[in-house]
């Protein structure tokens, strides 16, 4: 097993998409900002199976952080994700530093009306505009033909799928479940910033959407579920439920009950970090 090629700047990426175009190869990308755990490696998974040739990116993009604290503290395990990617044997990692992303001047924001309205974008203002703008860059950069997100992102995967199409960036999106740990709890980078006792608390947000979306399956009243379900992620231990909302499952409109398919969306903070998670509900 040979360590994946780490390539930094763009000039050097485009020689190596310029081989494997000429060549008739498709290209699967990964974005991450890097911490990469088995969530991760399951998208790069599917980009072996489903392409030619994988690049997964790291890049830790400033313009998504509302919050600079949060930015500084995230964490940056470069070389323990390149060897976390040396047994799936991708093609490149791309590690751009800022200016290979940003250079000087840049003046452009993508931005994508209406799914962004409420959720994640309703709480971290300025935070989808951030990531649309990267995802963007990374789709243009790597030409990819296909590019790989997780659903634990359900949001910021409905946005990535919207602003392809709109842009007509010719990339397929593609969402991948998301991973959990056995006691449930989502897979996510944040995870890392968890206390051990924070830690065991972590999964009955989980639990208590899991009971909620139970519920509402068998027609229980929705302000009644989610009151309980609130009450019990408090007593979980965690500080704020910021939404636990249910949403239709293409559109993130608001649903008031179960007549379309759905998803249940939650963010919530315990012991000063930020969980969020999704299940569909059909
Ligand atoms: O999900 C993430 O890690 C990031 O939001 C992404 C898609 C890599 C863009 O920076």
């Amino acid at each position: 097993m040979t360590a994946p090629k780490i390539i930094r700047t763009l000039a050097e990426l485009r020689t190596e998409i310029a081989r494997w175009k000429a060549a008739g190869e498709t290209i699967g990308v990964v974005p991450t900002m890097g911490a990469l755990h088995q969530g991760h490696l399951s998208l790069v998974r599917a980009a072996k199976e489903g392409c030619d040739r994988v690049i997964v990116t790291i890049f830790i993009n400033p313009k998504q952080f509302n919050n600079p604290e949060d930015y500084e503290n995230y964490p940056r395990t470069e070389e323990d994700d390149a060897r976390k990617l040396t047994p799936l044997a991708v093609d490149v990692v791309y590690v751009p530093d800022g200016t290979q992303i940003y250079p000087d001047g840049f003046a452009t924001t993508v931005s994508v009306d209406g799914i962004t309205d409420g959720l994640c974008g309703a709480h971290r203002p300025g935070h989808f505009d951030g990531v649309a703008t990267v995802v963007t860059k990374l789709f243009t950069q790597s030409q990819a033909d296909r590019a790989y997100f997780g659903e634990k992102d359900y949001q910021q995967l409905q946005v990535v799928t919207r602003l392809a199409r709109d842009l007509d960036l010719g990339v397929e999106v593609i969402g991948c479940p998301t991973i959990r740990e056995e006691d449930g709890l989502a897979m996510s980078s944040r995870n890392l910033h968890l206390s051990d006792r924070a830690r065991t608390w972590a999964p009955e947000l989980n639990r208590a959407m899991e009971e909620m979306a139970e519920g509402l399956r068998g027609g229980g009243d929705m302000a009644t579920l989610r009151a309980e379900a609130i009450a019990r992620i408090e007593r979980a231990g965690f500080t704020e439920v910021e939404y636990l909302d249910l949403r239709a499952a293409d559109t993130l409109e608001l649903m008031g009950s179960l007549d379309r398919p759905a998803r249940l969306l939650a963010a919530a903070w315990l012991a000063g970090v930020r969980l969020i998670d999704n299940i569909a509900v059909n």
